[in-house]
């Protein structure tokens, strides 16, 4: 899975940066080309000399050369690699890269990056555990970089608990598998359905939902990092995508969306219906704005919408996969399992509005997933994005075999 592929490694100053001599050796074992970006704090922890014996290439850190004044582009790394690895990244590094503060040649490197990036935490219990350190560990999932979690046990100050870095063979792992997914996902076509959909009663006034596109975009983007082809169909959202290639059809009633959905589906390998489609539709439309005088109330009367799931669901060619989302108020498992087969769909995303971490609007899901086999995996409470690769590398177990 590593060999040939360009990997920058980038070091900064903890305890733990003695160990990424020894994942700096495991990767050029796998046949990885590695060029190693070090903090100057980093140099306190071990040498460039080192570093540059097991990698081969001279190790970079200044923006200059100090004896020629040669500038060391991160551009030209940004394009070279494949993946980066932080390891170890310190609370410092991890604030800088969340926030952007690109005060060193690792900083500019990661944000320069085009590839996948991969962020291995070291530090104290108490420095994992401060919330300023979630928070920018949060910040970092949400922009797409993978997180190698920090493995408990002794740490250099003595005391024991979370925030060791994980052992150099797990984080090698890490790397292996998100090649393995990429390969996978290369070239894969994706459509994905997100947002609500808005069903006019007349030129101002509509019949909406407050999905607000968030868990559509976040499986966008995850399956387009992942080299992925996707395309979006989105309903009135007030969001933006950060994918550059992904690309995004707008549309605004559930049978706009229809219509754009069966033109791209036929062709799709991977279907993600994550919309909020409204199921009905006022009958009329309205050509001039209602008014309130000279009645007491109003009836509206509202016509089915298609099933845009069930439509394309009975059209699926063998080969294809279906995954469709439930989010329910009660009987949660029985309710995902009829929608599943109904709209002959092969996973169902279940959430429900009874955890108050998953919903509308939220930042969060929490999710289980369940098979059309009736397998059902559940999910701890995690960002959107977090839940996309969850999603994600719960499929791809049938990707690989298609
Ligand atoms: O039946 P229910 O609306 O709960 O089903 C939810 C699933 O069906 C979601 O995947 C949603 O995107 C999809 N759906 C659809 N078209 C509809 C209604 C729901 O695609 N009209």
């Amino acid at each position: 899975m590593l060999k040939g592929k360009h990997i920058v490694l980038g070091i900064s100053g903890g305890i733990a940066a003695y160990k990424a001599a020894y994942l700096l050796r495991l990767l050029i074992r796998k046949g990885a080309e590695v060029q190693v970006v070090i903090t100057p704090n980093g140099k306190e922890f071990i040498t460039p000399a080192t570093l540059a014996a097991l990698s081969g290439k001279p190790v970079v850190s200044e923006f200059f050369a100090a004896n020629t004044g040669e500038w060391h582009s991160h551009v030209d790394l940004g394009l070279w690699a494949d993946l980066m690895i932080v390891a170890p990244a310190t609370a410092s590094t991890i604030g800088k890269m969340a926030n952007g503060i690109a005060d060193n040649m690792l900083i500019t490197t990661y944000l320069s990056a085009k590839e996948q990036v991969m962020v291995a935490p070291a530090m104290d219990l108490d420095m994992w555990r401060h919330p300023s350190t979630q928070r920018n560990v949060e910040t970092l999932k949400r922009d797409g970089v993978i997180i190698v979690e920090p493995a408990s046990g002794e740490l250099a100050s003595g005391l024991s608990g979370k925030g060791r870095m994980e052992e150099p063979e797990k984080i090698v792992e890490a790397a292996e598998k998100y090649f393995a997914t990429q390969e996978t996902l290369c070239g894969k076509k994706v459509l994905i359905t997100a947002g609500p959909t808005y069903e006019n009663i007349d030129p101002v006034r509509f019949i909406g939902n407050y999905s607000s596109g968030k868990m559509g975009f976040a499986i966008a983007e995850e399956f387009a990092s992942r080299g992925a082809d996707v395309t979006v169909i989105a309903g009135p959202v007030n969001i933006c995508l950060s994918g550059e290639d992904i690309r995004r059809i707008d549309v605004t009633s559930a049978k706009e969306m229809c219509r754009e959905c069966e033109k791209v589906a036929a062709d799709a390998d991977v279907v993600v219906l994550a919309a909020a489609v409204a199921d009905y539709a006022p009958a009329e439309v309205a050509e001039t704005k209602i008014k309130r005088e000279g009645s007491d109330g109003m009836t509206l009367k509202l016509v089915k919408n298609p099933d845009i799931a069930a439509t394309l669901g009975a059209a699926k060619r063998p080969g294809q996969i279906f995954v469709g989302f439930a989010l329910e108020t009660d009987h949660e498992y029985e309710n995902a399992c009829k929608k599943l087969k109904n709209k002959n769909l092969d996973w169902i995303v279940l959430n429900s509005l009874r955890d108050p971490e998953a919903g509308f609007m939220k930042d969060t899901n929490k999710i289980t997933m369940v098979s059309a086999s009736g397998e059902a995996l559940a999910f701890g409470a995690k960002s959107k994005r977090q839940v996309a690769a969850d999603i994600i590398d719960t499929l791809f177990g049938e990707l690989s075999g298609k």
